[in-house]
């Protein structure tokens, strides 16, 4: 599908989009681990299971990090474990690290989430690790993951410029994104990337989020907006659009943000 824009210059061109794009709903993980006070495990699980019946084919529901990096990801098993599955949504946990690879999967996530970050000072920030360091460290988890019959999710953040950094050279995003390419940025460039041929993008409910090891994060694309210019430019994305601004007023009420 194309459509026609007012590129550079005035001049009119054409975007190519998809007819159908992929939505990963991040706010239970990337979104409350930005909230400071603690959000009760059944609040979490509730926002999930409606998140489940909005159509949405991905939810990330939590991380399996060390408890002391986010206190707010301390009931990773417990919300696992009591989450009504949906068949058809695949449930993503990020793993920084072998034990949180070995917790998620003994937890049954249906797909890994590893990330390492675009600039060196970030990942260090974040996860305390090098980039080679972060790099190295996904081999093992990478074998175990295809053990278990899981994929796996990449992650870059900064790839798009570093809170301590600033613009990230590209050829060091493409260095640290030589094992995994991951597209995501606000609302335009969504357009821009499906006009090079993305089709999947993560977002959150509510806008929610923001990596509590990068100052001045802002939050994430809001999945609603995502949801309702998609729909709007024609493009399917399977998610109900009413269920899911249910789910934000939801979450909104609950942890007032
Ligand atoms: N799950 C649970 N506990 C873990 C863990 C995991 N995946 N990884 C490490 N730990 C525990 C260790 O057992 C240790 O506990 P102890 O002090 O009681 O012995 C403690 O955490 C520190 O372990 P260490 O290996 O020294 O880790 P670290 O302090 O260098 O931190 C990470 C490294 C990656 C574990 C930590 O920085 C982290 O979890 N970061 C996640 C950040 C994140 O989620 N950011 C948002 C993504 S954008």
């Amino acid at each position: 599908m194309t459509v026609g824009n007012n590129g550079k210059h005035g001049r009119r061109r054409s975007v190519n989009l998809p007819k159908h794009v992929h939505i990963e709903e991040d706010g239970p993980r990337d979104g409350f681990q930005a909230v400071k006070a603690f959000i009760p495990t059944e609040t979490k699980i509730k926002f999930i299971d409606m998140l489940s019946e909005t159509g949405l084919p991905e939810v990330q529901a939590t991380s399996f990090i060390s408890p002391k990096a986010i206190p707010q990801m301390q009931d990773a098993e417990d919300v696992m474990a009591k989450i009504k599955r949906q068949p058809g949504v695949t449930y993503v946990a990020i793993t920084p690290n072998l034990r949180g690879a070995e917790r998620a999967i003994a937890a049954k996530v249906g797909k890994l989430g590893v990330f390492c970050s675009a600039s060196e000072t970030h990942n260090l920030s974040n996860v305390r690790m090098t980039i080679a360091e972060s790099l190295k460290g996904f081999e093992p988890i990478f074998r175990m993951a295809k053990d278990a019959g899981l994929r796996i999710r990449g992650g870059q953040p900064t790839a798009f410029g570093c809170p301590f950094e600033g613009d990230v050279p590209e050829s060091r995003v493409l260095e640290t994104a030589r094992i995994y390419v991951e597209m995501g940025a606000g609302l335009a460039n969504v357009l821009a990337s499906m006009d090079v041929g993305a089709t999947s993008f993560s977002s959150c409910v509510g806008g929610l989020g923001g990596c509590p090891f990068a100052p001045g994060a802002t939050g994430n694309i809001c999945t609603e907006d995502l949801v309702h210019m998609l729909h709007h430019m024609g493009i399917d994305t399977g998610v109900d659009l009413d269920k899911l601004i249910a789910c934000a007023k939801f979450i909104e009420k609950e942890i007032g943000c």
